[in-house]
């Protein structure tokens, strides 16, 4: 076993090889159950506290009543980070409703959680002197979700289906769009562009992610910075009239854009306003923690 293979299920630590659970379980059959995925550089989470918060939030929201401490999660964070064998690594973290004797929509309350953990392999941070060698494609989709975006469930079909149809198509990831043309997200991240000096992102609604990595930008440069930041609704037309489009989530950090559809963004693989902000973001993520 490599270190990296080190898992958490139930309250054990294991190799992630010899980690099973029931087909019975909720996660299993219906996607029941929610999940994050924190960043971790040099061993260190980044906005544990936040990824903390967001997954009791979620819990809540989807119907748990609270069940575990925030010290429970942190140390399975810290574990995970601490022991993986990479530098820089993501932790997995998924709690299902649990086992049921019978397949039923509904459920008991009376369920004991499954928890599952493990470490992946993630980049090394970008920064203006470790620049990404290629802007990402985004593929413009009207947003087929449900309207509960907001709350970070495993049920992630929606999602995965935008994806594939985006790289099935030669492009990286789906900028995804209501009826009318309003920008959501992409399907596994937030979404920024930048135009005439301001950086715009859509406002939170229950129709987006709350990106851990979106907040921590918006509170970096409005703690650390005078770039103004405005969260407002935005149409795909915003997007292909801006001077930089980036994509946000924990494990990209900030991705530049460089073509959305068959449209090329100005600010190609890195624009001046991505450097300015992935150096500000580089120097202070960490005082979110
Ligand atoms: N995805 N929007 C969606 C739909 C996402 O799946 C993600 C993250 C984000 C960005 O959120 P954050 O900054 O908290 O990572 C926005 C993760 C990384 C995933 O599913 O693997």
């Amino acid at each position: 076993m490599t270190q990296t293979d080190l898992a958490f299920l139930n309250g054990q630590y294991l190799p992630k090889s010899e980690a099973r659970i029931s087909p019975m379980d909720r996660g299993f059959l219906f996607g029941d159950g929610i999940y994050e995925v924190i960043p971790c550089h040099h061993r260190k989470p980044i906005g544990l506290k936040r990824h903390i918060d967001r997954l009791q939030t979620n819990l809540r929201a989807i119907g748990f009543a609270p069940y575990a401490s925030d010290e429970h999660w942190a140390t399975i964070i810290t574990t995970l980070a601490e022991q993986s064998r990479s530098e820089h690594c993501g932790v997995y973290l998924h709690v299902s409703r649990g086992v049921a004797a019978k397949r039923h929509h509904t459920f008991s309350k009376d369920l004991t959680p499954t928890e599952f953990a493990y470490s992946f392999e993630i980049p090394a941070p970008p920064s203006s002197s470790n620049k990404p060698h290629a802007g990402l494609k985004l593929k413009s989709q009207e947003d087929l979700r449900w309207f509960h975006c907001d709350v970070k469930v495993t049920a992630l079909l929606g999602n995965v289906l935008h994806y594939q149809q985006a790289v099935d198509s030669g492009f990286d990831e789906a900028l995804l769009y209501r009826p009318g043309g309003r920008v959501t997200e992409a399907s596994a991240s937030n979404v920024f562009c930048v135009k005439d000096g301001i950086v715009y992102t859509p406002p939170l609604s229950n129709t987006l992610l709350p990106g851990i990595t979106r907040g921590l930008i918006i509170d970096v440069l409005q703690d650390h910075s005078q770039i103004e930041v405005k969260q407002q609704d935005l149409t795909v037309e915003d997007f292909l009239a801006a001077d930089e489009v980036w994509l946000s989530s924990s494990t990209r950090e900030i991705a530049p854009v460089s073509q959305i559809d068959d449209h090329l963004i100005k600010g190609g693989t890195s624009g001046p306003m991505w450097e300015r902000v992935i150096d500000l973001f580089q120097e202070h993520k960490y005082e979110y923690a």
